[in-house]
């Protein structure tokens, strides 16, 4: 099947690029995880939920393949799908090195092979969030997920991705760069990659239309002194404003997911729907029980983590070269 255009070109893109993250992947493989441009601690930001044993996990465009080998250690059964082969060789290299073993698939997560209801997790840290159509790759992740499931992706903050620069030798600044009225899609000028990034209004309408509660939007600020080996962002700019965001949100109660299902599916029956229903009422039942006995871990310190913010946003005409498709 032919691929979609910019799934296509990120294909080109990532494969390109592949050789500039081995080291990082190296270093995320032998280390603790540590989440976004900053390499906030897990313990710190409190991302995944505090027992993965026994999960099945899907990562999502998932590279290098470090968050699964940190749910693997976790005692989950990951599974990581990704669209460049040359990510996916450094991947099993690492599998390798470290003696870890789990299934890596070649292949598009807005289209993935897996059949319905596969797994427990699925997650993403800029990869599928912001590589892939929302508007696909989030009901692809809606379909894989079983009821009671939790999809948890990081991705740039949306003030930040208003104030970068065109060009990623620019580096972040105050002003806004760019309308946020219609944002989806991102083609940067300086190479052949397209990004997508939508408002929190819009992500949080898309991911409750397809069956997801999103239960908690982390934004993630930095230490002052944090570096970074990314140039178009400053440790000072985000301590100010949050750089990335993680939106958690579990599939919503299951006798609406099943519901969805079973109409998505063209069944019209009323009587049929009816025992969907009760069927579905019994699997949320479980979900909660299974909720309440999961162990508690300690909490983070959510230091650098904010739930809301106060900024001063600096007014200006959008003089931005960048090509956006603004819907
Ligand atoms: C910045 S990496 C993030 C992955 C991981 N956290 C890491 O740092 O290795 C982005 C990954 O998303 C992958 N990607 C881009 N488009 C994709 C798609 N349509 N389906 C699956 N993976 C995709 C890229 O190939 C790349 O490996």
């Amino acid at each position: 099947m032919e691929l979609p255009a910019h799934v296509a070109a990120n294909r080109r893109q990532w494969d390109a690029w592949a050789s500039d993250y081995v080291a990082a992947g190296e270093a995320s493989w032998a280390g603790q995880p540590k989440w976004g441009l900053f390499g906030l601690p897990e313990t710190e930001v409190g991302l995944v939920p505090a027992s993965v044993e026994g999960l099945d996990t899907i990562e999502l465009g998932c590279g290098t393949g470090y968050v699964s080998a940190w749910l693997a250690r976790r005692g989950a059964r990951p599974v990581g799908i990704d669209n460049s082969e040359q990510q996916l060789r450094t991947a099993r290299l690492l599998q390798v090195e470290h003696g870890l073993d789990f299934p890596l698939h070649f292949g598009n997560a807005e289209a993935t092979p897996f059949a319905d209801d596969s797994f427990d997790l699925a997650i993403s840290e800029y990869g599928a969030s912001i590589w892939c159509d929302p508007y696909v790759w989030i009901p692809e992740a809606a379909r894989i997920l079983r009821p009671g499931g939790e999809l948890i992706f990081l991705v740039s903050a949306v003030v930040a991705v208003l104030c970068l620069g065109d060009l990623e030798t620019d580096t972040v600044t105050t002003t806004l760069a760019r309308p946020q009225c219609g944002m989806h899609v991102f083609d940067w000028p300086d190479d052949d990659s397209v990004e997508f990034h939508l408002s929190h209004g819009e992500q949080l309408r898309l991911l409750r239309e397809c069956g997801f509660e999103a239960e908690q939007l982390l934004e993630l600020y930095a230490p002052v002194d944090a570096t970074t080996r990314y140039t178009y962002m400053t440790a000072e700019w985000a301590a100010q404003w949050p750089v990335e965001e993680v939106w958690r949100a579990p599939t919503a109660l299951a006798c609406v997911t099943v519901g969805q299902r079973y109409r998505a599916k063209g069944n019209t029956d009323e009587p049929l729907r009816g025992q969907v229903r009760v069927v579905g009422r019994a699997i949320a039942a479980v979900v909660r029980a299974q909720r309440r006995t999961q162990p508690q871990r300690e909490q983070p310190t959510r230091k650098y983590v904010r739930s809301a913010a106060c900024w001063k946003l600096l007014p200006t005409t959008p003089q931005s070269a960048l090509r956006c498709r603004y819907e």
